[in-house]
């Protein structure tokens, strides 16, 4: 899933951004709820409409983002208290409220408050702590959800890297019964043997039927690892954000359209890539046309925008189609090479 924080995915238009096959999206219950506030979601009718998407949106429940945007986040059991960045008033989180946004926003998929720590934190009680809370959060949460049938909460698993906290926390939300699941607090600049060592320990115990959504998650060898390990669904700033610094991902890697051997490379972002800009019969863009508008221009960084999430979501097909075809092992070989061919 891309992210569209505030509703916009930065620089493309809604049409721009179904083009590059994006179904579902992601957006921020605190940054929504914040601007333009429930009043106005609730009288436009959500975010689809506020934002012309006629396709689906997920919500994140906006605690992670005030405790990563705001160092002054407190966590309480009530919920996450923080202060306004419009005007510093304190300002209160609960589940209940952040379940009460996310109906008015009207997101086909809802995420639970969770109470998050960083992964790399060495306080254990705190870490267990946040778990047990996560998991009185998600009860308070499916009490206070309006509209079951048409929005679905996804619980969130935590525990940072304990992995007998993740079991004690995955068998505590799989009874909950939600229709899908997140693997939540990674991304938080942990070792990857730890990072994999979690996600395989929690997909491990979750139910088969039921989409597993790893949070924060972006990186291509990340997502098909991540694959390999037993999960579904990622959403992460990374593809977006590093197209606004000239970066375009492809197969062989990330390459800085910057770069002044790029200024007379009269190619496509990447060959064969079948996104807006690069397919035949599609825009033309040039990597020297990118280049030439990187310093003052913003039309690269949308054009490359538009690669990088077509790139991404592309990545994702492919792999799910080695899957249902029955080789993913060669698929990510094939993927790994690509990306290090000296290494075999
Ligand atoms: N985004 C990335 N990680 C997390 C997490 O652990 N919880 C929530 N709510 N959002 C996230
Ligand atoms: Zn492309």
């Amino acid at each position: 899933m891309p992210v569209a924080t505030q509703a916009s995915l930065k620089g493309l238009t809604p049409e721009q951004l179904e083009e590059t096959s994006c179904r579902l999206c992601l957006n921020n219950t605190y940054h929504l709820g914040l601007k333009p506030g429930q009043e106005v979601l609730d009288a436009i009718g959500g975010a689809h409409k506020l934002q012309g998407w006629k396709h689906n949106i997920l919500t994140d429940s906006g605690g992670f983002q005030m405790v990563s945007l705001l160092k002054l986040a407190t966590i309480t059991e009530e919920g996450v208290r923080f202060l306004s960045p419009h005007d510093g008033s304190p300002m209160l989180l609960t589940p209940e409220h952040s379940m009460s946004l996310q109906n008015s926003i009207g997101s086909d998929i809802m995420m639970q408050l969770d109470d998050v720590i960083v992964t790399t934190s060495p306080d254990k009680e705190r870490m267990k702590e946040a778990m047990l809370r996560s998991v009185r959060w998600l009860d308070r949460c499916i009490a206070a959800h309006k509209k079951p049938e048409t929005q679905n909460l996804f619980c969130i698993i935590q525990g940072g890297l304990d992995l007998e906290l993740r079991q004690e926390c995955c068998k505590e939300m799989v009874a909950r019964d939600t229709p899908g699941i997140a693997i939540g607090g990674l991304s938080g600049g942990e070792a990857k043997a730890d990072f994999c060592r979690v996600v395989e320990t929690c997909t491990a115990m979750l139910p088969e039927l039921k989409p597993r959504y790893v949070m924060g998650i972006g990186y291509p060898e990340d997502l098909v690892v991540s694959v390999a390990l037993g999960a579904d669904m990622f959403d992460c700033v990374w593809p977006t954000r590093t197209a606004r610094f000239g970066n375009a991902i492809t197969k062989q890697g990330v390459l800085n359209i910057r770069n002044a051997k790029f200024g007379d490379d009269f190619g496509p972002i990447e060959e064969g890539c079948g996104c807006e800009c690069c397919r035949e019969g599609g825009l033309g863009i040039t990597r020297a046309y990118i280049h030439h508008n990187t310093s003052k221009e913003t039309v690269a960084a949308h054009l490359l925008t538009i690669h990088n999430v077509w790139y991404q979501l592309n990545l994702m097909r492919e792999v799910r189609d080695a899957i249902l075809e029955d080789r993913f092992p060669a698929y990510i070989r094939g993927f790994f090479h690509g990306l290090y061919p000296n290494k075999s």
